[in-house]
């Protein structure tokens, strides 16, 4: 007897379809499982074994095969036990193999017969309805995630008891009202630090403001406690709030990487994410034997800050700069190449020297020339080139420390900030930000004249720019032109993107 039970695969952060398929035949009693498993899905036998047998089901004195197909797609994770343990039962006719059919299953089993999370709950479910699945079962603890996905029935049983009874007919389980997520977007706190709370620094204030605008990347060097790591946590709430696209397409990611909470599967509002510097590249890149979404992925649509960049390994800083450029990772391995989407703004903050107080007037620097050296050295060229705005942020004097903080609030901030997004996307094609402008386009949109020129070459010719500098000197101007509601590049907005490429430490050419 050959049972067929239809599952997925993760690809990424795509599901992708897998069949289950389980025959019974004469022989020793044994149990194989084939088709590319890990070694997670082999040791499935042993949970499945005593799931059933803790059930009530006996295994047949038969030799079993269990094929995974297609063969060549790798297959991890302990997800597949259920459509397993269930094509099991349809080989010993214990279910109809009607039962299966049109259904998709996935899902853990603990030794009592339980249902245990799994990951990737969202891709399955949005898989099972592009492809018009009418039922997908889901372990209990995923159903709301699961129920995201209008057009396909979500039934999330407890235990396979309840689910194979459910499957017969004989206790049919009612299927998870659809998530309302528009109210939970409506209901989402945005748990960001806020401008209102910042003292002074009213230039890296309006730098943040600039980056939020264009979308660019920014770094920042600065003593010790003079507000970098602040400053970074207020971006997220100047960015546009998130999109319903965006936000199912963050959720996806974070399903995948098995890190939403089962009560609220949900990611409503920009991630910011701030990885140790001592966070391995798997951690930091995604990758390892079950390819993971790392640290890059998590922040997709949000911003990924680097708080004291320098310490960062080299390598780990190396490989940044293919998201950074393209908006998305490419994960190798043997049997695969997964890619997982990872379009963050990045924005970076680090000391002027080791002891941080370098061209401090508050203190003295106790670093050697050479020291200085080797700690700057540690950000590579390539990197900072994807970095367009480079700004110092100054320890904050006493007289404004001690007086109460007199900036706008984010909410403020924010107005403006979409109002020249909306002015790029009407220039630009919609979701194109100046940051990602290039080429022909760039200096098409920025319509410099005579003047802007003039301007352009004598600054060139004093600093020493390479082409590169240009286009994001350019950028930045644009940014700076939009925030103004400006249709052309003005010399002044030219010369405040030039402060933020000549300022800071780490500046170069
Ligand atoms: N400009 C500021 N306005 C208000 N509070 C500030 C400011 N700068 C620093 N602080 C306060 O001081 C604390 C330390 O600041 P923060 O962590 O941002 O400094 P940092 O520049 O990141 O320092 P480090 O280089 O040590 O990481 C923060 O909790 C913040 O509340
Ligand atoms: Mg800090």
């Amino acid at each position: 007897m050959l049972a067929c039970v239809n599952t997925i695969a993760m690809e990424g952060v795509k599901a992708v379809p897998v069949e289950v398929e389980v025959d019974l035949s004469r022989g020793l009693p044994s149990l194989s499982v084939v088709g590319l498993a890990d070694e997670a899905v082999r040791e499935a036998k042993d949970r499945i074994r005593a799931a059933l047998k803790n059930s009530g089901y006996k295994l047949p004195t038969l030799h079993i095969t269990i094929n995974l197909a297609p063969a060549h797609l790798p297959k991890v994770g302990s997800a597949y036990d259920l459509p397993m343990a269930l094509g099991l039962l349809a080989a010993m006719e214990q279910l109809p193999l009607a039962a299966l059919s049109r259904r998709l299953f996935l899902g853990e089993l603990a030794l009592d017969g339980r249902l245990k999370s799994i990951t990737g709950a969202l891709p399955a479910a949005i898989y099972a309805r592009n492809v018009g699945i009418e039922e997908i079962i889901v372990p209990e603890a995923n159903g709301l995630e699961a129920a995201f996905v209008e057009g396909v029935r979500v039934v999330a049983p407890a235990n396979l008891l309840a689910l194979v009874r459910h499957l017969l007919g004989v206790e049919p389980l009612s299927p998870l009202p659809v998530t309302d997520w528009q109210q939970w977007m409506q209901e989402e706190r945005r748990p960001y630090r806020n401008l209102r709370e910042v003292k002074g620094q009213e230039y890296a204030r309006r730098a943040l403001e600039v980056v939020a605008a264009g979308g660019h990347n920014l770094l920042m060097s600065g003593p010790p406690g003079s507000g970098k790591t602040l400053l970074a946590q207020c971006l997220p709430g100047i960015l546009p709030p998130i999109t319903l696209d965006e936000a199912l397409e963050v959720t996806t990611v974070h399903s995948v990487a098995g890190r939403l909470d089962p009560l609220r599967p949900f990611v409503g509002v920009r991630p910011f994410r701030a990885p140790h510097h001592t966070a391995s590249q798997v951690a930091l890149i995604g990758g390892g034997g079950h390819p993971r979404p790392g640290e890059v992925s998590l922040a997709h649509r949000g911003v990924l800050f680097l708080d004291e960049i320098p310490e960062f390994g080299r390598t780990a800083l190396e490989v940044l700069r293919e998201p950074l450029e393209s908006g998305d990772v490419h994960i190798s391995r043997a049997a695969m190449s997964t890619r997982f989407p990872a379009s963050f703004q990045l924005v970076a903050a680090c000391n002027p020297c080791p002891c941080g107080y370098f061209g401090s007037t508050q203190r003295s620097c106790r670093c050697t020339q050479l020291r200085i050296e080797q700690y700057r050295s540690r950000l590579s060229g390539p990197l900072l080139d994807r970095i367009d705005l480079h700004v110092e942020v100054p320890a904050v004097p006493q007289e404004v420390l001690v007086a109460i903080p007199q900036g706008e609030s984010s909410e403020e901030v924010a107005l403006r900030v979409i109002e020249a997004r909306q002015r790029q996307f009407f220039r630009n094609g919609i979701g194109v930000c100046n940051a990602r402008l290039d080429g022909l386009a760039l200096e098409h949109h920025a319509g410099l004249g005579e003047e802007e020129r003039a301007l352009l070459l004598k600054a060139a010719q004093r600093l020493g720019f390479s082409a590169r500098s240009y286009n994001r000197i350019l950028k930045v101007a644009r940014t700076v032109a939009d925030l103004a509601g400006a249709e052309r590049i003005l010399s002044a907005h030219l010369s405040e993107a030039i402060q933020y490429r000549i300022g800071g430490l780490f500046s170069h050419d």
